[in-house]
């Protein structure tokens, strides 16, 4: 069908002209589209269904109107075979929309969202999207189920593995350059994809660290922790929300209207469509919130969730709801809406196909560089006895061991449908070009991260003794994380730490360089290892990446987005907690107490006997391959007035013989407040570079907003009092500066 017929189709009003429709503009197509639609196809608007191919029960239902999207449709011919159905052969010609979960990259695979944020630098996480957009909107996939901007602070719920880590603001600025990165700049040129802030809301708070779990969230903490991130996505413009599987303090979000509603769409003006999550309309039947299908349908259109994923709630009973006046036809119309207006704001009525002439952009060469450097700038150093990096000088012959070693499929991590195994460069490949196949000696050890059976710790043991170097490539394969892969021991899994046992009696210096998808209990194996390395999957380039930063070639600058427990028990473990009236001090731990100690005898502070306080490796830490030193912070001012701001600057040096770059942590704390505050909280970052001897100011803009806090459901408020900011290298270190608020600067309501 040419243009013009399919503007005879359209009417006049959705005519197809230049991309670039003003928003009243699409506003009027899409009331003179609705206008023009019988219920069943406004129901098929909001059906969206899982591509099967061509086949002869999904042409039916594109042809019939009867499917609003497909999502998991990958291959282009079949894409437009079902688009030249849907446009030319449905009575209104509505296209439809291709989705996927394209969460890290499609084909060229880019860190786990935890290792992006480890990186702490937007401007790679937006470049990584935009890849993405690029390689999976060439199949013809235009709405990616990303970024997930759930805050994390549980590393046994798999699913911390798609999240930006523990923190509100650095979740907020990474899901922002997500956002940006998918969408580009015009959402309706054909190589960008519809971003989705998920998963609406609290999903990261499963009780327990257990996927699916209850969340009981206090609208207080769910406003300061949980909803920021998402509130950053929608004033960024992300075009759809998805809502998640949790019930939250009782109601599963899906059916969730306070969320849906009152919060996403009243208070914070979204204009874009909310999709449910897999299913989870008819999981309000398990969850005891739905009586059946046909209630979890009304109670869906109720909370406003505009699409049906799957759950076949819409199709199966909504005409009937609206036929008995149970559900409005005009409530129908409100959702048809939203599906609609992003079908126009992508420009698929203008561009419904995929240009086959140009499908498949897949692995650039400057695609592959910049994953690469995603994992040069997300691995972090947290130990270093001076066995990194490589010394060309005394090693000659490297024993390369360990499961992840050579593990093309597990070093991609989750939630990565599109990959290709045989793309991946692995640690081995990688070494093996850069120090000579004859100087290295491979002997894993252990064939996978699960495994318990030790046959193979001879022939490491072997190499070991042999080499000047032993690298132990440790860690998780990538299905020991992501949707409903949770785990309670937060150790190095199989028979991993035993090897690393072994290997340290050879005498000869270990570097553990582990890949996970997951923070975990590294203690006593960092204790061992010479050297640690932690590289949350870093998918296709991890080997040149390790290579490039175990060498020496380039220096380490990643940072940790989460707390790094001592022991397993210790989750879930975040730096911004509250001080308690028994902050930890004076700590007796568990082999210090005497035998038949009264019951006070360890000072009755907070902490565990086992694992004492705090984090092995706290937020924000990580090493380089030379020193930072930072000033004192100094400040503009010492007060802070209503609608004023101060500044806060501080020296960073280079101290070492060699270019680095460091991640500058801007931290503030309230000291006194009606409702007790956390012990710090970031609120700004800067990742600065610096040749040896080099010294920067870096300096921040500190504004009420900034200090603002929620203390009731409804009321944000800067209270007046004293204040200490930092400018510090990691969340546990570093001296304050003092101000205070004088008055109370007013700040906007429902950030
Ligand atoms: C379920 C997951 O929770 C969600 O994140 C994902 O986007 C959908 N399935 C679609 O695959």
């Amino acid at each position: 069908m040419n243009k013009n017929i399919i503007t005879a189709v359209l009417g006049v009003c959705c005519a197809v002209t230049a991309a670039g429709r003003t928003e009243a503009e699409i506003d009027s197509c899409v009331n003179d589209l609705l206008g023009r639609m019988t219920l069943a196809e406004k129901v098929g608007q909001l059906n969206q269904r899982s591509g099967f191919g061509y086949a002869d029960e999904m042409v039916g239902l594109v042809r019939s109107g009867g499917v609003g999207s497909i999502l998991n449709e990958t291959d282009p011919e079949t894409v437009n075979k079902l688009q030249r159905d849907a446009v030319e052969k449905s009575r209104l010609g509505i296209p439809l929309v291709f989705a996927r979960d394209v969460v890290h990259g499609f084909k060229t695979i880019f860190p786990i969202p935890l290792g992006q944020a480890a990186s702490f630098n937007p401007a790679l996480v937006e470049e990584g999207a935009r890849i993405a957009a690029d390689e999976a909107s060439s199949v013809g996939i235009r709405w990616t189920f990303s970024p997930m901007v759930d805050v994390s602070r549980d590393p046994r719920w798999g699913r911390i593995a798609e999240s930006f880590g523990e923190d509100t603001y650095l979740s907020s600025v990474l899901g922002v350059a997500m956002v940006k990165g998918y969408q580009g700049d015009d959402l309706t040129k054909p190589n960008t994809m519809a971003a989705c802030a998920k998963h609406f809301a609290g999903y990261g708070a499963s009780e327990s660290g257990r996927d699916y779990n209850t969340t009981w969230i206090p609208e207080i903490q769910l406003r300061e922790t949980y909803l920021p991130p998402f509130k950053a996505a929608s004033d960024a413009g992300a075009a759809t929300f998805m809502c998640s599987f949790n019930d939250i303090n009782g109601i599963p979000s899906s059916g969730n209207r306070h969320l849906l509603r009152d919060i996403l769409r009243d208070e914070w003006g979204f204009d874009g469509m909310v999709v449910s999550d897999w299913g989870s309309l008819d999981q309000m039947i398990p969850h005891g919130f739905s009586r059946d299908r046909r209630h979890a349908a009304m109670q869906g259109v109720n909370a406003g969730v505009d699409m049906d994923m799957e759950s076949y709630a819409y199709c199966a009973h909504l005409e009937d709801l609206v036929s008995k006046g149970e559900v409005s036809e005009a409530a129908v119309d409100s959702l048809v809406a939203n599906v609609l207006r992003l079908k126009y704001r992508l420009g698929l009525f203008e561009n419904p196909y995929v240009d086959i002439k140009t499908s498949k952009r897949f692995y650039a060469d400057a695609s592959l560089d910049a994953a690469r450097r995603a994992v040069e700038e997300s691995a972090i150093l947290l130990k270093n006895n001076g066995a990194l990096p490589i010394d060309n000088s005394k090693v000659r012959k490297i024993a390369v061991v360990g499961p992840m070693a050579d593990a093309r499929h597990d070093q991609v991590g989750t939630w990565v449908f599109d990959f290709e195994k045989e793309r991946s460069v692995t640690p081995l490949d990688a070494l093996k070009d850069m120090y000579g196949e004859k100087n290295i000696i491979y002997a894993p050890g252990l064939e996978y991260s699960r495994q318990n059976d030790t046959k193979g710790f001879a022939a490491a043991v072997k190499a070991a003794r042999e080499a000047d170097l032993v690298l132990c490539f440790g860690g998780e394969e990538a299905v020991l994380s992501g949707e409903a892969h949770c785990r309670v021991d937060l150790t190095l899994p199989g028979a991993q730490s035993a090897l690393l046992r072994e290997l340290k009696a050879t005498g000869k210096p270990v570097v553990l360089v582990v890949q996970a998808g997951r923070s975990l209990a590294l203690a006593d194996d960092a204790a061992l290892a010479d050297a640690t390395v932690f590289c949350f999957h870093g998918g296709t380039m991890t080997g040149p990446a390790l290579a490039n930063l175990l060498s020496g070639e380039v220096n380490f600058s990643g940072r940790c987005p989460v707390s790094f427990p001592r022991m397993s028990g210790q989750v879930p473990i975040y730096y911004n907690r509250k001080n308690t009236g028994r902050p930890a001090a004076d700590m007796t731990l568990i082999n210090d107490i005497p035998l038949e100690a009264g019951q006070t005898s360890t000072g009755c502070t907070s902490y565990y006997l086992d694992a004492g306080d705090g984090a092995l490796f706290p937020f924000g830490y990580g090493l380089s391959y030379t020193t930072f030193a930072y000033s004192d912070p100094v400040i503009s001012s010492s007060e802070i007035a209503p609608d004023g701001s101060l500044t806060v600057s501080c020296t960073v040096s280079n101290t070492g013989s060699r270019e680095g770059s460091d991640v500058a942590q801007l931290y503030v704390r309230d000291h006194i407040g009606s409702l007790v505050r956390p012990v710090r909280e970031l609120r700004g970052f800067e990742k600065v570079t610096l040749k040896p001897g080099e010294s920067r100011v870096v300096t921040f803009t500190l504004r009420p907003d900034d200090l603002a806090f929620y203390n009731t459901p409804t009321t944000r408020v800067v209270e007046p009092g004293e204040f200490s900011v930092w400018i510090s290298p990691d969340s546990q270190s570093g001296n304050p500066a003092k101000f205070n608020v004088v008055d109370q600067p007013s700040v906007a309501a429902n950030n």
